[in-house]
């Protein structure tokens, strides 16, 4: 019984160990992430994670710890990425463009990389009413839709540090910019009507581009909405031909000037 007493006890001193080292290390995430953004070096360096991972797996021999090991590390690391960005964003960001001009990548990419929460309007939209965007379209109307969307933004004005990728028209009503904006940094992906359209071309669940899938008829609803567009964003960011990884630099970059 003393011998288990003793192992408990120890068992306990390794808690409180693991606990001032998680302390210590969230403490230095945050202290490098000042450091990085006062001295303007760049935020995410997956090389710098990839070189921690191979070292802790070269110090440790068992497979099976090294697994376990690896495994926690890994719920570290994304509550690092958490706690780092809950620094570097005290709003929402909020991701509007045409079309195709990579918003839900983009989310994707952001959730990823910054293990940011990520809200895709037309999916939420489309859950809750159970039937897809064209359904919803064909059977209630673009008005029904557009409803959905305005009372959907005024809803997630509660939230905090999550990424917000509105379906392409949500900008075109005022008062949807003036939700967004209240909590919310704006940031506008463009892309050209050509490189809209090869994104787009597979895809059938866009009742507006279904049988207009052309650049013509692309550019000329761009360029209908090209000034809604750009009074909401704060920040414009041009996708043809940059990475995900580019792109999500460039927000974090800039959304940083921007404040
Ligand atoms: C629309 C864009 C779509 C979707 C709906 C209407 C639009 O979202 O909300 O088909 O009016 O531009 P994506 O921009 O995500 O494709």
């Amino acid at each position: 019984m003393d011998k288990l007493e003793n192992l408990q006890n120890h068992l306990e001193m390794c808690d409180e160990i693991i606990l001032d080292a998680l302390t210590m290390r969230y403490r230095m995430i945050e202290e490098i992430t000042a450091y990085k953004r006062k001295h303007d070096l760049p935020i995410v360096q997956p090389e710098e994670e990839e070189k921690k991972r191979s070292l802790l797996l070269h110090r440790i021999d068992d497979r099976f710890l090294a697994d376990n090991v690896m495994d926690v590390f890994e719920n570290i690391l994304l509550n690092s990425k958490k706690i780092q960005f809950r620094q570097l964003f005290d709003y929402n960001i909020v991701l509007i463009g045409f079309m195709g001009s990579g918003k839900s990548t983009i989310s994707h990419a952001l959730s990823q990389i910054f293990a940011m929460d990520v809200i895709e309007m037309d999916q939420v939209i489309a859950d809750r009413e159970g039937m897809s965007i064209s359904e919803i379209f064909e059977v209630h109307g673009e008005e029904y839709f557009r409803n959905l969307e305005t009372e959907l933004l005024r809803e997630l004005q509660n939230r905090k540090g999550v990424v917000i990728s509105c379906g392409g028209g949500v900008p075109m009503r005022d008062e949807n910019v003036i939700e967004m904006k209240k909590n919310g940094k704006v940031i506008l992906l463009t892309a050209s009507p050509e490189t809209i359209l090869n994104r787009v071309k597979n895809n059938h669940d866009r009742p507006l581009l279904e049988n207009n899938k052309n650049v013509t008829f692309i550019s000329e609803l761009m360029e209908k909405r090209r000034n809604k567009y750009e009074a909401a964003a704060d920040i414009v960011i041009q996708t043809d031909g940059k990475s995900a990884f580019e792109i999500c630099e460039e927000i974090i970059r800039l959304a940083k000037d921007a404040q």
